[in-house]
């Protein structure tokens, strides 16, 4: 079953859309990452989702229920843009706020496990006001965690997070995602962080979804390739062609794309008179694997 399913579902703000016949689909256990560019309408169909915004058309199904549902709409956990916390209240007491409004059975309790996940527990007793941006983004997360939700979506958790922030976020999301089962949309600019977690992605443009995949799919239309640089690159690509058909030249290097072995290509180049100055086995990554499926998308746009 999917736990997220939206049916041609469209916002329009003042006449403009933001999101169009969007028919996305999360599978229930997914790790399921949004990407897209600026105003690509991330956030606008993540507030669709939870409730935040009343959709211009379509329709929003959790768990095969309409997402009106409010027994659905409880098991939801949300981080959307900036936590909403008092300022002069601290950690502990923003949570406790939370924890009471979602009328959770044992509050401090709560409170002490969700500061444990995120390892906010020595901050605890600090003002919101005074914290640093990352502990204010992992406050946020743990805010979204109070009650254990079934499904979790956050709208760039990891924004301003440091090198072991990030670490404590992505931690968390996969432990919570393999030994629960939390559901979790996430949506970053982070790639190459988001590649680290995602089982899912869907790709929006300009308010409308232009890809959606497993992860598995992605990995394998990533080409992997060999790269090589040599003493004469022009005269290297045209021996290379001699023996091998996906050849490409680009940043200065060589990529051949039907060989896997990198002693093989640089033996061939050997024995054809050719120094080799540097070579490895690559593979394309999911920031890659983006900007080509966005100019992609331009160009078929241009044709059109
Ligand atoms: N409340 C609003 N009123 C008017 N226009 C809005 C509103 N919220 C969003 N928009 C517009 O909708 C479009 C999509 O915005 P949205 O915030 O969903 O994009 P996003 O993909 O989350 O972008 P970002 O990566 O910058 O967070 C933008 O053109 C934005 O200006
Ligand atoms: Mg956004």
């Amino acid at each position: 079953m999917n736990a997220i399913e939206t049916h041609e579902l469209s916002k329009a703000f003042h006449g403009m859309y933001a999101v169009e016949h969007l028919n996305l689909h999360v599978p229930e256990g997914s790790i399921y990452g949004f990407i897209g560019e600026n105003g690509s309408g991330k956030s606008t169909t993540e507030k669709l989702i939870c409730g935040l915004l009343v959709p211009s058309a379509g329709t929003i199904r959790l768990y095969g229920q309409p997402h009106t549902n409010p027994a659905i709409r409880s098991q939801i956990g949300v981080l959307i843009e900036n936590p909403g916390c008092f300022p002069n209240s601290t950690v502990y007491q923003n949570l406790m706020m939370q924890a009471l409004n979602l009328d959770l059975p044992n509050p401090s309790q709560e409170v002490g496990r969700v500061l444990k996940l995120v390892s906010m527990v020595g901050a605890a007793g600090r003002k919101f006001k005074e914290c640093s941006l990352g502990m204010k983004q992992r406050l946020g997360v743990a805010q979204s965690l109070l009650g254990r939700p079934r499904m979790l979506i956050l709208d760039e958790p990891i924004n301003g997070l440091d090198a072991d922030g990030m670490r404590i976020v992505r931690e968390t999301l996969i432990g919570l995602n393999q030994e629960q089962g939390v559901t979790i949309l996430v949506s970053s600019h982070i790639l190459g962080e988001l590649a680290k977690i995602a089982t899912h992605y869907g790709i929006l443009r300009g308010g409308t979804l232009i890809r959606e995949m497993p992860a598995s799919a992605m990995v394998e239309e990533c080409r992997s390739f060999v790269a090589v640089n040599t003493s004469d690159n022009p005269r290297a690509h045209a021996i290379l062609a001699t023996s091998y058909t996906q050849v490409e030249a680009k940043d200065g290097i060589l990529r051949v794309y039907d060989e896997t072995d990198s002693a093989l290509v640089s033996a061939f180049l050997h024995q054809n008179g050719i120094g080799v100055t540097e070579i490895s086995y690559q593979s394309i990554g999911l920031e890659e694997y983006y900007l080509q499926t966005m100019s992609r998308q331009t160009k078929e746009a241009s044709h059109a």
